[in-house]
């Protein structure tokens, strides 16, 4: 036996450092555990490709918000002023697209793994999301539909200023899909929609597919342009509630979808 373990002082010091010892060991396991688990699970690609998505997101929402704003012209003549900034930050957004291999909802590279993965899953059940939607006769809040208007600025482009279609998008003013299941319209919204699609008795082959370009944003803001294309260019439907885009979520980042997979109105 040597002395320090008939030393009960010494013995007590003794146990400390290891105490110490042994703690040490611990945080030093741990912070190289933090550190290269943030090493392997973010590559600078996707941090640059969230970057630009969110720095896109932020500058929307602001000219959005700018959408809202009233300006008074001439004495008793308001007019709304004309969100120009949300058509410019669309435009470079849709030419600076470089889509890298993420696992973030809404970021996943077409044709993927990770895409592959998703389309596997068996999505939500489409009747249970639509028997949420209410009367046809329920009033519609004008808030709502003043965001859905700011939001509608970035549907425009394509489908026209009254939703009348144009070269590039079908029409949204009497279609049958924008006044029918509300589960193919939020669906559409958060996976895009290629491929031919018959509208209004007449068959549409797109030049390009549409993009879920609102798919990264909130589920008021998605539910607020729906509910506004229902009640705009002469249609006439029940609004949207953001609880059934939320019902949706788990489809955004599986592949878009075709006139096939909606249900027909
Ligand atoms: C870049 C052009 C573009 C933009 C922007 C765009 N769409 Fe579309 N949209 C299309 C195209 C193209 C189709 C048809 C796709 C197909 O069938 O291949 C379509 C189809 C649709 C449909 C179903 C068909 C119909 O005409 O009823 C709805 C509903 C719709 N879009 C709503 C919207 C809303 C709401 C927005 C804005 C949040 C929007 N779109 C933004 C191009 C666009």
């Amino acid at each position: 036996m040597s002395s320090t373990s008939d030393n009960p002082l010494a013995r007590f010091s003794a146990f400390f450092w290891a105490v110490g010892v042994f703690s040490l060991f611990g945080v030093i396991v741990l912070a190289l555990k933090l550190f290269s688990s943030d090493t392997s699970e973010h590559n600078p690609l996707e941090e640059e490709a969230a970057k630009a998505r969110y720095e896109f997101r932020k500058t929307t929402d602001e000219a959005q918000a700018a959408g809202f704003a009233y300006k008074e012209v001439e004495k008793g003549k308001t007019v709304q002023v004309p969100p120009h900034d949300i058509f410019a930050h669309l435009g470079e957004s849709l030419v600076s697209q470089k889509p890298a291999p993420v696992k973030d909802d809404a970021q996943i590279v077409p044709g993927s793994d990770t895409q592959e993965d998703r389309n596997n899953q068996k999505g939500p059940d489409m009747s249970l999301v639509d028997a949420k939607t209410p009367a046809a006769d329920t009033p519609i809040d004008p808030a709502v539909m003043a965001k859905g208007q700011a939001t509608y600025a970035m549907c425009m482009a394509c489908h026209g200023a009254a939703g009348e279609g144009g070269p590039v998008g079908p029409p949204l003013a009497e279609s049958e899909w924008v006044t029918g299941p509300v589960s193919n319209l939020i669906r559409i919204q958060l996976r895009g929609l290629q491929g031919p699609m018959h509208i209004k008795g007449q068959l549409y082959t797109p030049l390009a597919p549409m993009t879920p370009i609102i798919a990264t944003q909130d589920d008021e803001t998605i539910a607020s342009v729906l509910t506004y294309i229902r009640n705009s260019f002469g249609n006439k439907a029940a609004p949207v509630l953001p609880e059934q885009v939320e019902m949706l979520r788990s489809e955004v980042g599986k592949s878009m979808l075709t006139e096939a997979d909606l249900i027909k109105p």
